[in-house]
């Protein structure tokens, strides 16, 4: 006997009638479980309706089953998904709708209802209609129970599922089922919530997206993609643009999603007043219009985009902007209306960000020419490394000292005294790739030959007599940095010879030592003495000659360098201005005169100090004038001017020969003396005052004193 089983109605005591139907519980409590799970591992809902089917069927121990959900008219049920259903089966229950008021069947009473029915011989019930009969016949139904999916008292679909046999169902398995379809029904509702939030979702995802690319550029145009793309993916639009105007320059910038421009030929311009654009401008506020509005005579900027959004854009007081967007059809949600509106502040900010950033590095860029310029000028009045200069020659020597400093080979510097050797010496090194390391310096003259060997190598202890400890060498002390070994020419012949195998080796040994050790030194140096006529002499090393003036430098005298002179002189006034607390405004041309004509045979070094002894002692006034200016250089300018050269002249006949070398080392010989002999005088035999009454260096009074024989004197 058949019996229908309603809910609320009579239950008989179960009898079982087919011992093929039982429960495992324990594969029924795992499938609730499973079921659970995809609560927190969403997908599509047909993959979670079928996993779900899966389970009732398999744990129940049905041989088939349906889920049919009511569609969006909630008048149809639909087939969603189906247990083991054969392709035509399949194909015919997928195809068919059943009508909840045209169709008269369990599933469409059960939905209704809202109630569950549980058939045990689903043919010959006497409940069954036609269609059911229909139905039941198809798919060979035996037993069947219909339990309705709800959420609260709605219903939103149906679960069926049945055994090919009859049998009977036990309440707990009823209550089992029902349980199933609870959970059915929440999975449902909650994959269903998913899906409706699925696109604010997704334009949330737009936007996480936009907005860190937005924050990792400083690029207008940048800006303006992200900004154009994001939109129209977010507002599912077809046309945007961007319009922007510049309030202080009054230009107004152009995107359109195809380029961006500035719209100085009016493209946009004339056809922009009459949209919404205008409008959302003025009121700051997002403005719509809708596909089918005429209101407020606005016209769509994009022809057959009726429906429209324009959205502030404002970038401080100095910009404001608006994007626009335009769709054919549709509306734009206020969700969607929302994100675009964040989407808009946010490149609001970059905008700000941006404009802020370029205004920053134009200003950093104009800073930096400003320096640059002030560093041209100061070039251009320091010369080169605090070497004053503008005459070609030395613009030349500057030339040259930049061309070489880089490399590592050796350079000569000649020239007379004080023309600066030292100091194109020192512009050299902080040229050079070597400037971080030591400049280390030597006058060869002003230390006795011996001294200068253990100077330059070292020595290890007890090398010699004084030697308690080892002593580490210039040559080594200077290693990366360069050595400037000034007065070359009064190297002693065997240091030369040993100097020269070093440059030639490339390492050296300490005295008493005989560790080799690498030199890793970048040489300069220096003379007055005119080296190549010391090497036809025979007192200097020709091949140490040709080792050391690998690049030769001659600096000019100071009466070669033309206004240079007067360059050096105002820079003197100024630099003792300062330290003397001076107010000297300058040169008088006139005393300018009587320097260009004076022949510096002290050059730079004597310049320096006449102004120096002119600004000390002479009660100089606003400028310096001819008075200012001491006598001896007065008289000897006048003198050069109007020199009675034949006063010196050793020739007396036409018929006496003399050897002319001869006599003009004797001539300038005797000269010479005469001036070293009175600086002396004067200075109470005090070299170093002597030096400076010559405006030589001591080592130069030093050497000068050794060429005319005087060497062995005593001073200071
Ligand atoms: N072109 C120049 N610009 C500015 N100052 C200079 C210039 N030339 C030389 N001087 C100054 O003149 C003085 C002498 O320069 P330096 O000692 O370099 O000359 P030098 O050729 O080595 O002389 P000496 O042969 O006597 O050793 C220094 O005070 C130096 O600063
Ligand atoms: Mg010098």
């Amino acid at each position: 006997m058949s019996q229908i089983i309603e809910q609320g109605g009579y239950i008989p005591p179960p009898v079982r009638t087919s011992s093929s139907f039982s429960i495992d519980k324990d594969k029924l409590i795992k499938g609730i479980f499973r079921i659970s799970t995809f609560l927190t591992a969403p997908s599509s809902v047909e993959d979670i309706l079928g996993k779900i089917l899966d389970e009732v069927v398999d744990s129940m121990g049905f041989d088939r089953g349906i889920i049919l959900l009511l569609d969006e008219s909630r008048e149809n049920l639909v087939t969603r998904v189906v247990k083991n259903y054969s392709d035509e089966e399949a194909k015919r229950a997928y195809s068919v709708h059943l009508n909840l008021k045209k169709h008269d069947s369990f599933e469409t009473r059960v939905a209704k209802t809202g109630t569950y029915i549980a058939l045990e011989d689903s043919e010959k019930d006497p409940r069954t209609t036609e269609t059911d009969r229909k139905i039941s016949a198809f798919y060979k139904r035996g037993s069947t129970f219909y339990a309705p999916l709800k959420i609260e008292d709605d219903v939103i679909g149906i679960i069926a599922v049945w055994t090919k046999e009859k049998t009977r169902f036990l309440p707990n398995e009823i209550d089992i089922v029902l349980t199933f379809a609870n959970q059915v029904s929440i999975i449902i509702h909650i994959t269903h919530l998913f899906e409706l939030n699925r696109e604010k979702i997704e334009q949330l995802l737009i936007l996480q997206e936009a907005v860190s690319d937005l924050n990792s550029t400083y690029s207008i145009e940048r800006i303006h993609e992200i900004l154009i793309r994001s939109a129209l993916q977010i507002g599912k639009a077809e046309k945007a643009l961007i319009y922007f105007l510049d309030i202080e320059k009054n230009r107004v910038f152009i995107n359109d999603g195809e380029r961006g421009f500035i719209d100085d030929k009016n493209e946009y311009g004339a056809r922009i007043e009459s949209t919404i654009i205008p409008r959302a401008l003025d009121s700051d506020a997002i403005t719509i219009q809708g596909p089918d509005e005429e209101e407020g005579n606005a016209v769509p900027l994009f022809e057959g985009h009726r429906s429209e959004v324009a959205i502030p854009l404002k970038v401080k007081d100095r910009f404001k902007g608006v994007l626009l967007l335009g769709m054919r059809n549709g509306v734009y949600s206020q969700g969607q209306i929302n994100v675009l509106d964040i989407l808009v502040n946010n490149a609001a900010t970059s905008y700000d960000n941006a404009i802020m950033h370029s205004m920053l590095s134009f200003e950093a860029k104009s800073l930096k020419t400003e320096v640059e310029k002030l560093k041209e000028r100061e070039d251009i009045l320091l010369g080169f490394h605090n070497i004053l200069g503008k005459s070609k020659k030395m613009v030349g020597i500057f030339h040259v000292i930049e061309e070489v400093a880089k490399h590592d080979t050796n350079i000569l510097i000649q020239g007379e005294s004080g023309t600066g050797k030292e100091l194109v010496s020192r512009a050299i090194h902080r040229q050079s790739l070597r400037n971080q390391k030591r400049f280390v310096d030597v006058n060869c003259a002003a230390i006795p030959g011996t001294l200068l060997e253990s100077e330059l190598f070292g020595y290890e202890a007890g090398a010699f007599t004084d030697a308690r400890k080892r002593k580490i060498g210039l040559l080594e002390y200077a290693s990366g940095g360069t050595l400037f070994l000034d007065e070359i020419g009064d190297m002693s012949p065997p240091l030369q010879a040993k100097f020269l195998r070093m440059l030639e080796d490339g390492y050296i040994r300490r005295l008493g030592g005989n560790e080799s050790i690498s030199v890793d030194v970048r040489f300069i140096f220096a003379t007055n003495r005119d080296l190549s006529r010391m090497v036809a002499e025979g007192s200097f090393r020709e091949d140490l000659f040709y080792r050391i003036s690998v690049v030769p430098i001659i600096l000019p005298p100071l009466r070669e360098r033309g206004d240079d002179l007067v360059l050096l002189a105002r820079n003197y006034v100024e630099e003792f201005n300062r330290k003397f607390n001076k107010k000297v405004k300058g040169i008088a041309k006139e005393a300018e005169e009587i320097l260009r004509r004076y022949s510096w045979p002290g050059n730079v070094r004597e310049l320096k100090n006449i102004i120096e002894r002119i600004m000390i002692l002479r009660d100089v006034g606003r400028y310096i004038t001819p008075e200012n200016i001491p006598s001896e250089i007065k008289s000897s300018a006048v003198q050069d001017h109007v020199a009675r050269v034949d006063e010196l002249l050793p020739l007396t006949s036409s018929t006496e020969r003399i050897d002319y070398k001869l006599a003009v080392e004797k001539l300038t010989g005797r000269i010479r003396e005469r001036i070293l002999t009175r600086a002396l005088e004067l200075s109470g035999g005090n070299k170093t005052k002597a030096a400076h009454l010559l405006s030589i260096s001591r080592y130069a009074l030093i050497r000068e004193l050794k060429k005319v024989g005087k060497e062995g004197e005593s001073g200071t």
